[in-house]
């Protein structure tokens, strides 16, 4: 068995529209190609990545359940139940996975409904606002945590 750690990417409801829907907020570049681009990353880092996208609360949560067996760290964008969803957040604190939030969009800077997250709290730390470049960014840093555990 590959002793290789692992990171899991989990992607919330309307992100398999990527490159298609509100490219102004969003850009143009898809989910596929956001999973190629972590994928070359992990490869060049020897880790393992799972990449998951779900329009699903109750299919999110059973995955961060999985988690708990084999998955090192967690990256997070749980697009609009960031805003809403306090089972995700007790799902996060029960699997004692380090989590990181990732956004596309600064959320802060948008509608004041998407002020809150019920996510940062139980997050060790979020990133908002660079495009494409909050995935590469929060990957570096899931990296960054695997390599300090040693
Ligand atoms: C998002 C921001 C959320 O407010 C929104 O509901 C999304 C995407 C982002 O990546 O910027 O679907 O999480």
């Amino acid at each position: 068995m590959s002793d290789k750690k692992t990171i899991l990417v989990i992607n919330g409801p309307n992100l398999n529209l990527l490159g298609i829907r509100e490219k102004s907020i969003y850009g143009a570049e898809t989910l596929d190609s956001i999973r190629q681009r972590l994928e070359n990353l992990a490869e060049k880092n020897s880790v393992n990545l799972h990449f998951f996208q779900s329009n699903s609360e109750g299919a999110i949560i059973d995955k961060i359940h999985q988690a708990r067996e084999n998955v090192d760290v967690i990256l997070i964008n749980p697009a609009a139940y960031t805003h809403t969803s306090i089972a995700i957040r007790d799902a996060i604190l029960s699997a004692g996975i380090p989590v990181i939030e990732i956004h596309l969009s600064n959320i802060f800077s948008r509608e004041e409904f998407r002020h809150q997250s019920f996510i940062s709290p139980v997050a060790k730390g979020i990133i908002s606002g660079f495009g494409v470049n909050s995935y590469v960014l929060g990957f570096l840093a899931a990296i960054d945590i695997i390599k300090s555990e040693g």
